[in-house]
């Protein structure tokens, strides 16, 4: 299996798979500097919520070793550190990362490492843990010998420390025998299902088709899926859920099925200091990204774009929200804290 975010101890850098080249090539950039890093999480060389908490721990590695090559002041190193926690908004994991290593910085290099190597191991046994709860939960609600899947975005290895979290159930069904058809939305604009899932998914041996992001409600509504499963960038303490732009239709058409719309994430991705949906941030990207195709302007040279990059599913249109530490039923049991007992 493909790691997305590996330490490499010799050079003291951060192996990233550039994601922005997938599936064409598969190349590597080797990060030394702070620059680069806030670079390469700018561009989606790397992505997804788990793998950006997973740089936001060796990112803070990564600028105390090149603060002490530069000679940079605590002021400064901090100030370097900050850059890497805000180069995303919408991902609580990024800050999250940054967050759970930096008490250390005082204790030296080796202390900061140890603790991301220990966040990266966590999220791994997390991810398998939240797989096998959430392929136990769908076989049961769906009542299903096969469950044909629909899924948004990218969320397997590339998007994880190893394994995946929506695509961990994917995976773990595929496993168990149980798993029928897979719809990988394309994912507009920058194509992470139809370069990343689908890549996945083949090297996975997994039957799978592409469809692009305005097919899947109507997938949905003739029956040809019985289950929704998405990842998450942050899930606010009522459990409304911030995943890539598309994912709420993709909520909206699952209730007027009525099949689940199952949301998959680590427990890393829960932020309970934010209350509800609407306080999340959501970024907003480049308006190249939607009105260009492959290099090439396709829209009027006076067009302009509206571009968020995520949208937030009210948990009331939530079924199942997994983590490793149990499935909560957000439609079933609205709360204004439904997540504190799961947030770990
Ligand atoms: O912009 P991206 O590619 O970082 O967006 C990724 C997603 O929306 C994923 O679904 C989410 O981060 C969960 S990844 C396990």
């Amino acid at each position: 299996m493909v790691l997305a975010v590996e330490w490499r101890e010799a050079s003291g850098s951060i192996r990233l798979i550039d994601q922005t080249v997938l599936p064409d090539r598969e190349e590597y950039l080797d990060i030394t500097t702070v620059d680069a890093l806030v670079d390469a999480i700018e561009r989606l060389a790397v992505r997804g919520a788990p793998a950006l908490g997973a740089v936001g721990g060796l990112g803070v590695v990564l600028a105390m070793l090149q603060g002490s090559r530069e000679g940079w002041s605590a002021e400064r190193l901090d100030t370097e550190i900050d850059r890497v926690r805000l180069a995303r908004p919408t991902a609580v994991n990024l800050a999250w990362g940054v967050d759970q290593v930096r008490p250390a910085v005082t204790s030296g290099v080796a202390a900061v490492l140890d603790q991301a190597r220990r966040l990266i191991e966590e999220d791994t046994a997390a991810n398998r843990r939240l797989a096998r709860l959430g392929a136990d939960w769908i076989l049961e609600r769906t009542g299903k010998d096969v469950v044909r899947v629909v899924t948004h975005c990218n969320t397997g290895a590339l998007a994880t420390t190893a394994w995946g979290t929506a695509y961990g159930i994917v995976h773990e069904l595929h496993d168990r025998g149980r798993l029928g058809l897979v719809y990988a939305d394309e994912t507009r604009p920058l194509l992470q299902g139809a370069r990343l899932t689908s890549w996945e998914l083949t090297q996975d041996g997994i039957d799978h088709v592409v469809e692009v992001d305005g097919a899947a409600s109507s997938t949905i509504l003739r029956g040809l899926v019985d289950v929704a499963i998405i990842g998450a960038d942050r899930i606010t303490a009522n459990g409304d859920t911030a995943n890539k732009v598309g994912s709420v239709a993709l909520a909206l058409a699952c209730a007027r099925a009525g099949i689940p719309f199952v949301v998959a994430a680590p427990s890393s991705t829960v932020d309970l200091a934010t209350a509800t949906g609407e306080e999340i941030v959501i970024e907003e990207r480049s308006s190249d990204e939607v009105l260009t195709l492959a290099g090439r302007r396709v829209a009027p040279a006076s067009a302009r774009a509206f571009n968020p990059a995520f949208d937030v599913t009210p948990h009331d249109l939530i079924s199942a929200i997994v983590t490793e530490l149990g499935v909560v039923e957000p439609a079933k049991n609205p709360h204004p804290r439904l997540l504190a007992p799961i947030a770990g």
